[in-house]
């Protein structure tokens, strides 16, 4: 666990970059420091590894003050990743990725191992690992930072806004690899971010500053889109809050009806949209009564396992204005109509 205690950073210039910190980063969880620029998160990050020195107050690592180790066996228990990767360029992905251990004195071989066994787990090809970080696209470089990070297994992460200068889908791709890498490793993770998404995307918990340091709210991203502390907050967390709330809610209770799925060839109904399926109950298109022959496009959820927020992008997808709900082998389980979905998010509003 990482804690901090009134920590204050005032720089040589007077500007008061943290103000009175405390916080904890407890031990195998994702604590995101998320804030407009300049209120502080990277001066946060880094006196944690001590790369810069707290004015007031102190960190603790699992109960130690860090003041109290030296920053370079401190740092040996601390990966850290930064934006744009900032690899080594003329060193080969492989000698990148096993920095730590080489300086740690590992054997080149067993060094060597590893990094090609974390080359795998960050989802790049081994053939990489004989080229140059040029030679990499910007999201790759990131994986291989992450990669580098994780070398000598810290039990510790720093990642300062890693995934900022990579396009969205890419980010999208990088978010999904550390969460399931962090399901496998378990670290101490503490994620800067100035992107709120990203934040409630991978946060445990949430820590939004304001400028000046000020620790405006700390709370589980669920609590933070339900419950704001002040207007900062709320304003932070811009005006799509409702939706981005949706995103915690179950389509568990989501009224479904059956009687809308039929099988091709089938037809004569009163009902605006059918929803086709296949003999082995797979969802094929939604048919239009009046327009026979013609199938247009669906889009469907995980029942009870996706969020409200898909159930709704599924709805959206296709003109009939439904959603299918599907169980894990992707057969069809209902249909959730415009109605359903309405009724289920005024319910979702009360609460
Ligand atoms: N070496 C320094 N000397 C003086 N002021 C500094 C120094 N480094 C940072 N600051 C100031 O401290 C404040 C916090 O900076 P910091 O880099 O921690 O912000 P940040 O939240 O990481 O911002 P960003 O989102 O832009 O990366 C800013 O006002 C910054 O100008
Ligand atoms: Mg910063």
């Amino acid at each position: 666990m990482i804690t901090f205690d009134a920590v204050t950073k005032r720089y040589p210039d007077g500007t008061v970059a943290v103000d009175h910190l405390s916080l904890e980063a407890p031990t195998g969880e994702i604590t995101v420091f998320v804030g407009p620029s300049g209120c502080g998160k990277t001066t946060s990050l880094r006196m944690i590894n001590r790369m810069i020195d707290a004015t007031e107050g102190q960190i603790l690592l699992d109960g130690k003050p860090v003041q109290g180790i030296d920053p370079p066996a401190l740092r040996r228990g601390i990966g850290y990743v930064i934006q744009q990767a900032g690899l080594f360029p003329h060193r080969k992905i492989i000698d990148n990725i096993a920095t730590v251990p080489y300086l740690l004195g590992w054997d080149k071989k067993k060094a060597r191992d590893r990094a090609m066994e974390l080359l795998e787990r960050v989802g790049l090809d081994p053939a990489f690992a004989g080229r140059y970080p040029f030679q990499l696209s910007g999201g790759q470089q990131q994986r291989v930072g992450v990669a580098r990070a994780l070398a000598a297994d810290p039990p510790v992460l720093l990642m300062d806004e890693p995934f900022s200068a990579v396009d969205p889908i890419v980010r999208t791709s990088l978010q999904d690899e550390l969460l399931r890498l962090q399901n496998e490793l378990n670290k101490t993770i503490v994620f800067v971010t100035h992107d709120i998404d990203e934040a409630i995307k991978l946060g445990d918990r949430v820590a939004v500053l304001r400028v000046g340091g000020k620790l405006a709210q700390l709370a589980d991203p669920k609590t933070l889109l339900a419950e704001p502390a002040d207007d900062f907050v709320r304003e932070f967390l811009g005006h799509d809050r409702g939706i981005r709330r949706l995103q915690f809610v179950s389509t568990e209770g989501l009224r479904l009806r059956t009687d809308l799925v039929v099988r091709e060839g089938s037809g004569g109904s009163s009902e605006p949209w059918l929803l086709v399926a296949d003999e082995g109950e797979r969802p094929v298109g939604w048919l239009s009564p009046e327009r026979p022959g013609k199938l247009e496009p669906y889009g469907t959820f995980l029942l009870g396992r996706d969020s409200m927020r898909s159930a709704l992008d599924a709805a959206l997808l296709s003109p009939s204005g439904c959603a299918v709900a599907v169980d894990e082998e992707g057969k069809v389980v209902g249909v959730a109509t415009r109605e359903a979905l309405d009724e289920a998010l005024a319910e979702a509003a009360d609460g």
